[in-house]
């Protein structure tokens, strides 16, 4: 197999946007071409004015600056995408299916079905498809089954290439992969020349050891298998900063400490009021159901464990709220700080905040919310398309909405007047806030609930405050 000289991704969302930026950064010699079938967002990455590209995520408008125009390129025409490239990514979005079989736990498979029957019915020319999508293992054998059906002139090679970056982090992710993982059908040639394609694509920067190598099946369920262990590291200390508050320990020394431990490692060991994200809920449910599937219950049951953990704690966060708040937040002013995931990010999928909203608001308080990247109507979204989910109407829904949630583009009017400050997301501007000052504005007793364990519990209770902190005895 000569090298790749164009590729095209269909899908360009928070992983397809940065990380086909990156690709291209790497490799100027091959033609990149990002698309999607939503014309405002590629609108917004052709957007001359970086601070406004789709994605927020640092060192991403530098990355686009420097490839965008020479051969990175963003369009809303699909086919002649697909027409022209040798190797196609598909990074379209795989949802928890809401409907029919599999409802609330499958990943919903729709989008990528819709990009393979395209890609069949378009392709002249033999082409390599690449799935970036994370997606239930054995997916490439569906995939397969499309090609086969539709295009028997073309062939089709199917790798998998599951993306581990961070949102917040993604371009350093992406420039300093711990691992690049590429599966396919190892045991043919035609697999393995393939594989040796994508290599060379990423062997630009990324050392070739790092670089593994797989079957497909082993690659798709990695996927799965990394954020479920991601998310079982957070549920687990989640779970101890329960009993941290119980028992007068504090759950940053004990994951200190046992962090220490080579074996065990100091990461991903920060307690939270809860996970948040587009992945790791929607895929350990997808994995959930796949041991279903495959008749393990048991196994089902071990990782749906740590959904139902978070759950908890994100429930345990907001009945902290209201308890402190002598049982109930009706009509009082609590201030969030954050509505993103995590910090450095836009995105607001799954976040903690929304789930911790809507609870105070069943208790009747008025939310108010300040989020340094996150836009307003986002966060109305958000909101409207949990509630509308319930089966509330939308009517009534905007209405709820309207009543009960203020939104700030700076956080000193937000603050002020306010009974309890909620620290959601763990921005580091929330960190060199005047406190003091913020007391100065805030009714009394004023609260900080302190979701992330960002702020300095002493220091505030000095100032006057009342602070609960997670895994804080
Ligand atoms: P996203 O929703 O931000 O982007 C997906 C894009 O695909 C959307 O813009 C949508 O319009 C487009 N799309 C859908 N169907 C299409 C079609 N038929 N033709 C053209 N465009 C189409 O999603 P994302 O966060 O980028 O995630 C994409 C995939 O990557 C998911 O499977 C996700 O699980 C996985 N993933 C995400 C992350 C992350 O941090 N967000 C990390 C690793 C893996
Ligand atoms: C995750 C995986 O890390 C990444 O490898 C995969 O490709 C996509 O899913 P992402 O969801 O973007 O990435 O961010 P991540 O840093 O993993 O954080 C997920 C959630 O866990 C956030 O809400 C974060 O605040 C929370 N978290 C993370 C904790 O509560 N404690 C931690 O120690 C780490």
């Amino acid at each position: 197999m000569n090298s790749i000289k164009s590729i095209c991704c269909i899908g360009a969302g928070y992983v397809g946007g940065p990380t086909m930026a990156v690709i291209a950064q790497k490799n100027p010699h091959i033609q990149v071409t990002v698309v999607d079938i939503n014309e405002a967002r590629i609108a917004a990455w052709n957007e001359s004015d970086l601070t406004k590209l789709p994605v927020y995520e640092p060192g991403l408008p530098e990355v686009v600056a420097e490839a965008r125009g020479r051969n990175l390129f963003f369009s809303s025409d699909v086919n002649k995408a697909i027409d022209e490239a040798e190797m196609i990514f598909i990074s379209v979005n795989t949802p928890t299916k809401n409907y029919g079989i599999g409802k609330g736990q499958a990943a919903d498979l729709k989008f990528v079905e819709l990009c393979a029957r395209q890609i069949a019915a378009v392709a002249k020319q033999d082409k390599i498809v690449v799935e970036k999508s994370t997606l239930p293992v054995r997916t490439a054998e569906s995939i397969k089954r499309i090609f086969d059906a539709t295009n028997g002139d073309v062939k089709f090679q199917i790798l998998s290439n599951p993306e581990f970056l961070a949102e917040g982090t993604a371009i350093n992710d992406l420039h300093n992969a711990d691992r690049i993982l590429i599966g396919g059908e190892i045991e043919t040639p035609e697999g393995n020349a393939a594989i040796e394609a994508l290599v060379q694509v990423y062997e630009s920067w990324i050392p070739r050891e790092r670089i593994i190598t797989t079957r497909l099946w082993s690659s798709e369920l990695s996927k799965l298998t990394a954020n479920a262990f991601l998310a079982q590291r957070i549920s687990s200390i989640n779970a101890i900063s329960a009993l941290c508050e119980r028992t007068g320990a504090d759950v940053d020394e004990v994951a200190h400490a046992i962090g220490k431990d080579s074996r065990i490692g100091p990461k991903f060991l920060k307690s939270s009021v809860g996970f948040g994200g587009s992945c790791f809920q929607k895929d350990i449910l997808n994995l959930v159901y796949l041991c279903n599937h495959f008749g393990l219950p048991e196994v089902a049951d071990y990782w749906e464990q740590v959904i139902k953990m978070n759950d908890y704690q994100k429930h345990r966060f907001a009945m902290s709220i209201i308890n402190a708040l002598f049982d109930t937040v009706s009509g009082k002013k609590i201030t969030f700080l954050g509505w993103a995931f995590k910090k450095d990010t836009n995105d607001t999928r799954e976040s903690a905040a929304i789930y911790i909203a809507d609870e105070l608001i069943q208790d009747q308080a008025e939310v108010h919310v300040y989020d340094p990247q996150v836009s307003p109507e986002q966060i109305k979204n958000d909101l409207i398309y949990l509630w509308t989910q319930r089966g509330v109407s939308a009517d009534e829904a905007q209405k709820r909405f309207e009543q009960a949630v203020t939104i700030y583009s700076e956080p000193t009017e937000a603050l002020k007047q306010a009974h309890a400050v909620a620290i959601l997301t763990e921005w580091d501007e929330f960190k060199s806030y005047d406190w003091a000052s913020i007391y100065a504005s805030m009714l009394k007793p004023a609260f900080v609930f302190d979701g992330r364990n960002i702020l300095d519990k002493e220091q505030l209770e000095a100032i006057g405050f009342k602070v609960k902190a997670i895994g804080k005895g």
